[in-house]
Order: structure tokens, then C-alpha cells, then sequence
């Protein structure tokens, strides 16, 4: 097919070479974008008098056509066509006819292209954070039911200290809220407008470039031509907060599968979040949580190709940079179906809260609580440390727990022993004394669970 840009050179006639240039395939989901920029391009050049307003109303009232005949079906991207500025530009004229050749007029692909990435992220940060506000709201209601479930809390996932469900999932409901400002954040420098940049060094045109931001509802205008059609770090920001999210969710994910496991078995999940295996009939494997888990990888993946693309890249725009959009159209998508598959098995598990307290049962969880007994006595915690270490030495010895020791045998460790030691190292009370800001008691949770509450209620 003949190229709009024909000019000095006579077009690519190497078919090989014409596929390998052309974006097509994957940026033809900016035809929204593209066709509500177009409009407002137009609107703007009969507000300044370089159109009339028949030409741009010729204008707009085409567009309006190819919009609605895209999204109805009735109109199919051409796969021929280099890119969707292309493909919209030139159904435009074979509609209008010549009028349509009067769009481009004080624009170029290199601030278009950029304008509608910009409108479609913006669009997909508004999605991507009521994915993330359903998947704290999941979180938070299992939360809310298990804020004084015992289970055993860990480091070096050895056990440490009793804590609650309800403590351990508002810990992953925090790192999400972060996530979410991470998106506002970066959404806000996403919300300034490359339009009328046009190819990098601006146009003799009287345009008028805040009307169209703000037509296209942008906070603002790029304020360097150059920038504005070279910047991508909005696709950068936006993929390095999405990464980090991924950590997060693939944290998550890597508990669910340890604590759905026979060795935990804190959780069950539904059938609807787990598959079967094809030879061994007793398997239920947590397959969902394991894709969150690996997908992450891509996710990474997408923020590294882009930063290896841009890096050397000198001013202004260079066809490189059309291969911002794979990688960040990839990471938005995969995000999302994470999300989506997440909240729901969130809020579907089964919490075996027998399996967590008889877990926490054993491992001497509470011996911090000893040491703290003898403390609250007299004794320097360094010492008390000791001394409860030398308690629970004895128990592993015998194959005994802390709570199965007579009085007479704590005494004949330290005669600061009284019979209260027996309430100090209950688990229930362990949990509900930890009532400091953040801390494991139930108060202390329904704290964090309002707190999130607020914040995912506020916009
Ligand atoms: N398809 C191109 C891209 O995605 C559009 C911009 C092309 N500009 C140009 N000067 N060739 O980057």
C-alpha cells in the first residue's frame, strides 16, 4: 500500500521490512485515544482559524463515524496499515475525502503517539486502582473476621511470636495502600500534555495548546517541545510501580501456596482458585497463586526492556521508542488479571484457624513473654533471655512445651516464678498485651482495619 509519508523516499517495498516497521498489531487499542485526540486537534485549529468550522466539524463528524463503527465491529483495523494514526487518518479521508488530509496540520505522529499513551494509561491507572482498592477490601473483610485468630508469626520463617490472621493480612493491605499512591503519583506527571510539540520543535501555527489539554482533560502541557515528544518516563514510573505491586502480590501468592500445603495447612483454597493433577488423585495445587507468583517475572521483564531501549536514545524522537508499547501494554494487562484472580481467592479461602493455633502451640512462640515475665520482676532482660532459653532447652530435651512445666520446676530455675506465669505465656493474652500502635492485639488491628477503610473509601 502506497504511505502517506512518501516524499523524498519512494516507500518500503520489502514486505519483510514493511511488517518488521509497522506497530499495528499492538497499538491498534489506542484507537479511542487516537480518534478523541484527533477531534479535539480539530476543534482547536477552527478555534484558531486555520481551519473553518466546516472543515473541522467535516472533521469530527468523520472521526465520530470511525469511533463508532470500530467499536461496534462494523469497521475492522486494516492490518496493512503501518500504525493506527495511519489506519484512522486515512479511512478519514476516504470518507470525507480531501478535508480529511487537513487533520495532520500542526501535529506529528511524535506528539500524537505520545498523547495517546498518555490518555490510555491515565485510563488504565484509574482501572488498575480499583482493581487494587477491591483486593484491600478482600483482604480487609477476611481480616476483620480473623483479627483475633492465632496463628504463629515468623522471621527467617522460624516461629517468632503469636500474632493474628487478621494482623498478618492488614500487613499485605499496607503494602497495597503504598501501591496505590505509587499509581496517583505517578499518574500525576502522566497528566501533562505532549500535544503540539508536534515533530520536536513546536510549529509556526498559532495553536493554542492548553485548549486541547484541556479539551483532552489534562493538567497540564509539556513545556519543552523536545521533552514532551521523547519523554516515556511516565511508562517507566508506571511500570515500576506496577513491579513493586508485583512484589507485593507475589509475596502473597507465595504464602497462600506454603499455607495451603499439608505442611501448614492454614488455608484451603476454593476449588474454583485450584487445579487437580493428571496422574496424582489427591493433588490440589495452587496453580492461580503460582502464576501471580511467576508472572511477576514478566512484569520485571517489561521495565527492564523499556530502560534498556531508552537509555541511550539522544533527542528527540526515535522509532525505538515505538517499542515502549508491548512492554507496558504487557505489564498493565498481566497486572490486572493478577488482581483480578487475587481478590476473589482472597475472599473465597477457607482460614483453618484450628491448624494456626495448634501451630502456634508448639515452637515456643511465647518465650519472648517469659523472658518479658521476669523482667516486669526485676531481673535485666539479658539475663531473663538466658534463663528462658535454658526453659526451653530443657522442654525440647523432654518433648515439652513451656505451658507443660510444673512450678516447681520454673522455681527451681528463678524463684521470681509465681503461678501468673502461666496467664503471661497464654497465647490469647501474648496477643491481646501487644497493644502497641501497630501491634499484633486485636485493637491494634481494628485500628489498621478502619484506617485502610477510610483511605480506600476516599475518592
Ligand atoms: N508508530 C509510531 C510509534 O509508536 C508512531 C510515531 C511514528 N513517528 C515517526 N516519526 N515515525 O512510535
Amino acid at each position: 500500500m502506497a504511505k502517506m509519508w512518501t516524499g523524498v523516499t519512494a516507500g518500503i517495498t520489502d514486505p519483510i521490512a514493511d511488517d518488521f516497521n509497522s506497530s499495528i498489531r499492538f497499538d491498534s487499542r489506542l484507537y479511542r485515544q487516537d480518534i478523541r485526540g484527533s477531534m479535539a486537534h480539530a476543534a482547536m485549529l477552527a478555534a484558531r482559524g486555520i481551519l473553518t468550522q466546516e472543515e473541522s466539524d467535516a472533521l469530527c463528524g468523520g472521526l465520530a463515524g470511525i469511533l463508532a463503527d470500530l467499536d461496534s465491529g462494523a469497521l475492522q483495523i486494516d492490518p496493512a496499515c503501518e500504525d493506527i494514526h495511519m489506519f484512522v487518518e486515512q479511512v478519514l479521508t476516504e470518507r470525507i475525502g480531501e478535508v480529511g488530509k487537513k487533520l495532520h496540520t500542526a501535529r506529528s505522529r511524535n506528539d500524537q503517539v505520545a498523547l495517546d499513551m498518555r490518555m490510555y494509561l491515565k485510563d488504565e491507572c484509574a482501572e488498575l486502582s480499583a482493581l487494587i482498592r477491591a483486593l484491600i477490601a478482600a483482604l480487609t473483610d477476611v481480616a476483620e473476621a480473623h483479627k483475633a485468630s492465632i496463628m504463629p508469626g515468623y522471621t527467617h520463617l522460624q516461629r517468632a511470636q503469636p500474632v493474628t490472621f487478621g494482623h498478618y493480612l492488614m500487613a499485605y493491605a499496607m503494602m497495597l495502600l503504598r501501591d496505590l499512591d505509587r499509581l496517583a503519583d505517578c499518574r500525576k506527571r502522566m497528566d501533562v500534555s505532549p500535544i503540539g510539540c508536534c515533530a520536536l520543535a513546536g510549529t509556526t501555527y498559532d495553536t493554542d495548546r492548553r485548549m486541547e489539554a484541556e479539551l483532552l482533560d489534562f493538567a497540564d502541557i509539556a513545556m519543552n517541545s523536545m521533552d514532551g515528544v521523547s519523554d516515556r518516563d511516565f511508562c517507566l514510573e508506571l511500570m515500576s510501580a506496577l513491579s513493586i505491586l508485583m512484589v507485593h502480590l507475589s509475596r502473597l501468592s507465595e504464602e497462600l501456596i506454603l499455607w495451603a500445603s499439608w505442611e501448614f495447612k492454614f488455608i484451603e483454597l476454593s476449588d474454583a482458585y485450584t487445579t487437580g493433577s493428571s496422574i496424582m488423585p489427591q493433588k490440589r495445587n495452587a496453580d492461580m497463586a503460582e502464576l501471580v507468583r511467576g508472572k511477576s517475572g514478566r512484569v520485571f521483564g517489561d521495565l527492564m526492556g523499556l530502560l534498556t531501549t531508552l537509555k541511550g536514545l539522544p533527542l528527540a524522537y526515535n522509532k525505538d521508542m515505538q517499542e515502549d508499547k508491548e512492554g507496558v501494554f504487557d505489564a498493565v494487562d498481566t497486572v490486572k488479571m493478577c488482581l483480578r484472580v487475587m481478590a476473589p481467592m482472597i475472599a473465597t479461602m477457607k482460614v483453618r484457624t484450628d491448624n494456626m493455633l495448634a501451630a502456634a502451640r508448639t515452637g515456643f512462640i511465647n518465650a519472648t513473654d517469659l523472658a518479658d515475665y521476669l523482667v516486669r520482676r526485676g531481673l535485666p532482660f539479658r539475663t531473663a533471655y538466658k534463663l528462658t532459653g535454658e526453659l526451653v532447652a530443657k522442654c525440647i530435651a523432654e518433648g515439652r512445651v513451656l505451658e507443660d512445666l510444673t512450678l516447681e520446676e520454673y522455681r527451681a530455675f528463678s524463684p521470681l516464678f509465681d503461678g501468673e506465669l502461666y496467664t503471661a505465656i497464654d497465647l490469647r493474652v501474648c496477643v491481646d498485651k501487644r497493644l502497641s500502635e501497630g501491634g499484633t492485639s486485636v485493637g491494634s488491628v481494628e485500628k489498621q482495619i478502619a484506617y485502610v477503610r477510610s483511605v480506600i473509601a476516599d475518592d
